[in-house]
């Protein structure tokens, strides 16, 4: 073992656990070596097919060709509910807790199974069918879960927008996908302000003729604008409907879901995955990396609007029969104890959340936490954000008392599952490190050229093989998915993300190495952000960096020309936010924006990101070479700018 500080496996937890390391190792090697019994024998374990495969794998990453269990069928609702009815019908499949405390709803597998077949049939009846593309826009209570298992129970593709996007980015991914229905809700709550969501809906699909029917739940129950030739309420169809539905019979390859995610360049990517391999991977790792013991509760604090809520509160969790707490509030609200009130009212065993909701907690205090007992709690996971050693700290000996292992995974929108990950009784932790690879995975360090970098080192994050819950393509662009992902470096999977690998084979997720900006473990493009600022009519030129931020691991820095003659001000400031929030929503806020009477340019006209990035975090000694630009002049005012912001 390295100088690290490490936290070996207790003796105890290894005994306890599902696997200790020397099962890890001997199913990792197997993994690689025999990936084709290997994986017909966790498909067999882990999911229930009508038919099983043909094929396991037919692989061919350079092609663009991924193909897992191909002509297997099998079905994600009847695998998340049907089968479990006979052996734990009457458990819990959902704890709800709503925005304001002392609310909540518990929601048997029975129960949720009924509802899905009554959302079904709804759907059914409006015309939707295997193949079409449904939005969901709801926030998050158990109706998005019923919304979701509807769709895979009919074989519609879901594509769910976070409900803290703006109209406009709804409208954009409803016309992506040709979604012709939406399920959404009157409103959200959070901390106790409404969240207008069907309003934004109508706004989003205002003249898309296309769009034939929205489903709106009713939550709040304050008022929504209504179109009765398109609109149906949740609550009525529902009761109207069947409550038996047969399941559609899917190939393992038919698509099952479309995400949208953002990259370095352009509009948001419509990543696509499929049925079976995916579920396979966020099933099998549900059960490993959370070492998920029967009958436990589950809490992951996600949104299902990003993907760590599609695999870790919805798929992964109920393939599993587990029991998934469904949160609808946030950390601070009414006080910064929520979690751990909710984790003792709810006696949570497993909490899986992201490293800014830890280190604003953090910031709080400690008394907040030890108010609350904690002690149901047994393994703590963190996702979408490398965490700083400092809060991993906290969380281990303030939150999980020294007594709870942490799994920091790491993994993506488009690998649809955890890919490196410690496993609670296998891996000895270090603070900071994501770890070991899952299963079947095999990751590469490679430098700017391609050669595969051995041994303790850094470099490009990639992955040299597929894995099952891979994303197939780009929804409508196979060639953006090849370029984006698969050429860089030929035959590989290329993450966007630089990593370390240390003597112990330990990887260290660094961060980005692309122009994407990770905000509150937020993906965002600096594009997207660019593209926003400059449909102001006083804006020539716009370019975002991200610096450093205490708190959200990422803050958005803007630097904005404005076309000749316009002044700048702190309105013309207020109104570049608000355009931003309005076109993309709240998270893509800009923390500053400097106006720039020029930007740093290659003769060839590119953007030196570099230079910005520097005078963003302040380090100026380390501008290095400006000769290459094609004014030089323009650092020293960015600098002289920044002083007087
Ligand atoms: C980052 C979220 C460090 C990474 C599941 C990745 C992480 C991006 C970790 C994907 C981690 C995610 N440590 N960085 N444990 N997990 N990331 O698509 O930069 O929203 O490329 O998926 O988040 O974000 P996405």
């Amino acid at each position: 073992m390295s100088a690290e500080k490490t936290y070996p496996v207790p003796e105890q937890t290894a005994a306890n656990a599902l696997l200790n390391r020397e099962q890890y190792e001997q199913m990792y090697r197997r993994s690689l070596e025999d990936p084709e019994n290997f994986w017909a024998e966790q498909a067999d374990a882990f999911l229930s097919w009508f038919k099983r495969w043909d094929k396991v794998q037919n692989n061919d990453l350079a092609k663009g060709q991924i193909r897992w269990f191909e002509g297997g069928k099998l079905n994600v609702s009847y695998n998340c509910l049907d089968r479990h009815l006979d052996t734990h019908g009457d458990r819990h499949a959902i704890i709800w807790e709503a925005d304001e405390p002392g609310t909540t709803r518990h929601i048997t597998y029975r129960e949720l199974h009924e509802a899905v077949c009554r959302l079904a049939n709804v759907l059914k009846d409006r015309g939707v069918g295997k193949g079409d593309r449904v939005s969901i826009y709801m926030p998050m209570i158990p109706e998005a879960v019923v919304a979701m298992l509807a769709c895979t129970r009919i074989g519609a593709v879901h594509s769910i927008v976070f409900g803290g996007f703006s109209p406009h980015a709804l409208r954009d991914r409803i016309e992506d996908a040709d979604c012709r229905t939406v399920i959404t809700a009157d409103e959200g709550l959070r901390s106790g302000k409404p969240v207008p969501l069907k309003e934004n809906v109508e706004k989003a699909i205002d003249g898309l003729d296309s769009v034939h029917t929205v489903v709106t739940v009713k939550h709040t129950g304050n008022d929504v604008t209504w179109h009765p030739e398109r609109d149906v309420w949740y609550h009525e169809a529902t009761a109207a409907a069947s409550a038996e539905c047969a399941c559609e019979e899917m190939d393992a390859e038919d698509p099952l879901f479309i995400l949208y995610t953002s990259g370095s360049t352009g509009k948001p990517k419509g990543v696509l995955h499929t049925t079976g391999g995916y579920l396979l991977q966020a099933s099998m790792t549900f059960k490993y990396v959370f070492d998920y013991h029967d009958g436990e509760v589950y809490w992951c604090t996600a949104d299902v609007g990003w993907v760590t809520g599609h695999s870790y509160i919805v798929y992964g969790p109920l393939s599993n029969g587990a029991t998934s707490l469904v949160f609808e509030g946030v950390p601070t609200y009414p006080d910064a104890g929520r979690f751990w009130q909710v984790i003792d009212d709810h006696q949570v065993n497993i909490f899986y959340t992201a490293p800014t909701a830890i280190r604003s907690l953090m910031g709080q205090g400690e008394d907040l936490v030890k108010k609350y007992s904690r002690s149901s709690l047994r393994i703590l996971g963190t996702v979408g954000e490398p965490i700083n050693p400092e809060a991993w700290e906290w969380y281990y000996r303030v939150v999980g008392d020294e007594r709870c292992r942490i799994v920091d995974t790491w993994w993506q929108t488009e690998t649809g599952a955890i890919m490196i990950s410690a496993l609670p009784g296998a891996v000895d932790l270090k603070p900071g490190s994501a770890t070991l690879p899952f299963f079947g995975v095999e990751p590469q360090l490679v430098d700017n050229d391609g050669n595969v970098l051995e041994g303790a080192t850094e470099g490009n994050l990639c992955i040299n093989r597929a894995w099952p819950s891979m994303m197939r393509t780009i929804y409508g662009d196979h060639e953006r998915f090849m370029n984006t992902y698969l050429t860089t470096y030929k035959g590989k999977y290329f993450t966007g993300d630089g990593a370390r690998r240390d003597e112990d084979g330990y990887y260290w997720i660094t961060g980005r190495v692309d122009d994407v900006l990770n905000v509150s473990g937020h993906r965002m493009g600096t594009a997207e952000i660019e593209s926003a600022l400059v449909l102001h009519e006083s804006v020539a030129e716009a370019a975002v960096v991200g610096y450093p931020h205490d708190v959200k691991g990422q803050g958005i820095y803007c630097y904005v020309t404005l076309v000749n003659g316009v002044e700048p001000s702190d309105d013309l400031q207020a109104e570049l936010a608000g355009l931003v929030r309005k076109e993309i929503g709240p998270i893509a806020k800009p923390d500053v924006i400097q106006w720039a009477p020029g930007l740093p340019k290659t003769r060839s006209g590119k953007i030196m990101r570099r230079i910005l990035r520097k005078v963003a975090t302040n380090e100026l000694d380390s501008l290095g070479d400006t000769s290459t630009l094609a004014d030089p002049s323009v650092v020293d005012e960015l600098i002289s700018n920044r002083a007087n912001r």
